[in-house]
């Protein structure tokens, strides 16, 4: 297993950005559905099928560690046979014209197959693992499992690379310093229902223009609704932000 670092490499040489050519994207289940990964709140999503409280929270970890590795591995599993869908392919295109930040609650590594420059996960990455002695033990472990009695360095088990509920997010603060600077946002696949990742929408007030692609969207309020699947949506955003000059 390989250590990575705990933060993405693009936070320590941040783009140069344009005036007018910042876009900050906020990503959540929806936009991987088209790739056959469930979302979490849809009919027959994954907390229809799972409880939060047995697979998704320390005190499940603490209760049963197997059921919560079964969980993750099944998903990281299913991770291995997806393939990125049009609608990550098109934000990778919109980098012709923006700078794009792709903020996202999904674990999955879809978004890095596409070629996206600058993504910041809020919740954690499928594909790694974490020593449960030292949170700044982080490995690469790409589509395989966690098995009880996997150990970091320091001999602690190692746990999936997810913020569970409950926990905090580390990565916010980040995401909140470039929401904050968004010249256009744009919500991909996301309820909104948590937080503080759903807060993001409030803290892009500089934002000129804002867009939400769903097809059951969650907010009208003060942003351009796309009410599609993110590859149908995020190609009409393309086509909306380039007549407008891109
Ligand atoms: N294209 C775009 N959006 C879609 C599509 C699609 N093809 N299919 C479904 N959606 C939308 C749904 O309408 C819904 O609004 O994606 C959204 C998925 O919402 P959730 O399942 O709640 O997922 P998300 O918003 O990412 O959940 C946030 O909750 O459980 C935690 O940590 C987990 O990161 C997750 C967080």
């Amino acid at each position: 297993m390989r250590r990575v670092p705990p933060w993405p490499e693009w936070l320590q040489n941040p783009p140069q950005v344009e005036a007018g050519k910042l876009v900050v994207v906020l990503t959540g289940a929806g936009i991987s559905a088209e790739s056959g990964l469930s979302t979490f709140r849809d009919s027959g999503g994954l907390w229809e099928k799972y409880s939060i409280y047995e697979v998704a929270t320390p005190d499940a970890w603490q209760r049963n560690p197997q059921l919560v590795l079964d969980f993750y591995n099944e998903r990281r599993t299913q991770l291995a046979q997806a393939q990125p869908n049009p609608g990550h392919l098109l934000l990778k295109e919109l980098e012709r014209h923006y700078k794009v930040i792709v903020i996202t609650q999904n674990v999955d590594d879809l978004h890095e197959r596409a070629g996206s420059s600058y993504i910041l996960h809020l919740h954690g990455e499928l594909t790694k693992a974490r020593s449960t002695a030292d949170s700044s033990l982080i490995y690469e472990i790409g589509y395989g499992p966690i098995r009880l009695g996997d150990k970091c360095e320091k001999g602690s088990q190692l746990r999936p690379h997810v913020v569970w509920f409950g926990e905090e997010v580390p990565a916010y603060a980040v995401a909140e310093r470039w929401a904050r600077k968004a010249d256009i946002f744009i919500v991909v696949g996301s309820s909104l229902q948590v937080y503080p990742a759903a807060g993001l929408v409030d803290e892009a007030y500089r934002a000129k223009r804002k867009f939400l692609v769903d097809p059951r969207p969650t907010l009208s309020y003060g942003v351009e609704v796309i009410a599609k699947p993110a590859s149908e949506g995020m190609r009409e955003v393309v086509e909306r932000l380039l007549n407008d000059g891109g």
